[in-house]
């Protein structure tokens, strides 16, 4: 299998790394407009392999024909937030990039499934998805991996329990409007309710809303080590089309009250891409904050179009 990483960044530094790490891929081709940068990101990580005892070459290049016959890529290019903006700042410059980059991928793979990761997400994927052609099952984006590991996360740290036993559901876009289950969250299949009150299980569910914007705050410049791991989560369901239950920004036609649009959802992954999208039950409150959230993309995607027209 081979991996395409667009954007040699600090995001799609790490995807790269976590992939080549698991040894999942026999290529990863790292690339990005800047000259160097790839070359020497890759050259760096393929001299890790004696070390971290990989097989998986690592290319990296400035030119598109080195990604010919990939069969994932992942696009993070773009640019990353800085203090005082949110996700939504970045739509303009953005969706340009991300157009590009697209187009340039599939001219030379048409093929292969793309995952987008660059912000603000549910409108890139749908950016990637319009300039690529592909079918929708074969374009969606990373975002619910990250945010639910971040839920999960900030779980464990407040009970003092493995990682390992966290499962929880978490939808909608990825933005301050995403919305976290703990209805549908279980600590070794125990429901969460049950073992945390809901004034602590508000709180956290508040730090992941807006988990993203905490690491901002502290160093001037977005996440990458969660993100990046997230999207080769991604990567690692399709090349061993296991059928992982990840969620996924993947286009809705209905499903959860949302027609024709690109959110959160929790999904099947396989070798085709998104083989199922899966449908839970939302009570009237959870259902309102979807259609909150997707309000939200909404107005994203048609402010993206004013922008484009003038
Ligand atoms: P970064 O600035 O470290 O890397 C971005 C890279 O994209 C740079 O190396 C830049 O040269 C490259 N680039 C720009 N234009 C390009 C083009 N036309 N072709 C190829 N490469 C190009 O930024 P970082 O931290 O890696 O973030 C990347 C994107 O991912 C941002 O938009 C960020 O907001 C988003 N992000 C999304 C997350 C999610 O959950 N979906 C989580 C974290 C970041
Ligand atoms: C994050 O959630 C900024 O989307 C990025 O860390």
């Amino acid at each position: 299998m081979k991996v395409t990483v667009v954007g040699a960044g600090n995001v799609g530094a790490t995807v790269a790394e976590c992939v080549a790490r698991k040894d999942m891929a026999s290529e990863v081709v790292l690339i990005d407009i800047v000259e160097g940068l790839p070359q020497g990101k890759a050259l760096d990580m393929q001299e890790s392999a004696p070390i971290h005892l990989f097989d998986t070459k690592i290319v990296g290049t400035n030119d598109y024909s080195d990604t010919a016959g990939s069969d994932i890529c992942v696009i993070t290019a773009g640019l990353a937030r800085k203090p005082g903006m949110s996700r939504d700042d970045l739509l303009a410059k953005n969706a340009s990039i991300v157009g590009s980059v697209t187009e340039q991928f599939v001219a030379h793979s048409p093929n292969a499934i793309i995952i987008v990761v660059s912000n603000p997400l549910d409108v890139m994927t749908n950016v990637a998805y319009l300039k690529s052609g592909f079918p929708s099952q074969r374009v969606f984006g990373m975002a619910g991996v990250l945010d639910t590991a971040r839920y999960r996360a900030f779980i464990a740290e407040e009970l003092g329990v493995s990682v390992r036993d966290i499962q929880a559901l978490l939808m909608g876009g990825h933005g301050d409007t995403m919305v976290p289950l703990p209805r549908y969250t279980t600590v070794a299949g125990i429901p969460l309710p049950q073992l945390l009150s809901e004034e602590k299980i508000n709180a956290i569910v508040e730090r992941t809303k807006f988990g993203g914007g905490e690491i901002v705050k502290l160093m001037g410049t977005s996440a990458w080590y969660a993100p990046g791991a997230a999207a080769a989560e991604m990567v690692e369901a399709i090349i061993k089309d296991s059928g992982r239950v990840l969620p996924c920004a993947v286009w809705l036609t209905g499903q959860y009250g949302v027609e024709d649009q690109f959110i959160g959802a929790p999904c099947r992954l396989g070798r085709n891409g998104v083989e199922e999208i899966l449908e839970v039950e939302l009570s009237a409150d959870e259902q309102a904050l979807m259609d909150q959230s997707s309000e939200h993309v909404r107005e994203n995607l048609a402010s993206l179009a004013r922008l484009q027209a003038n």
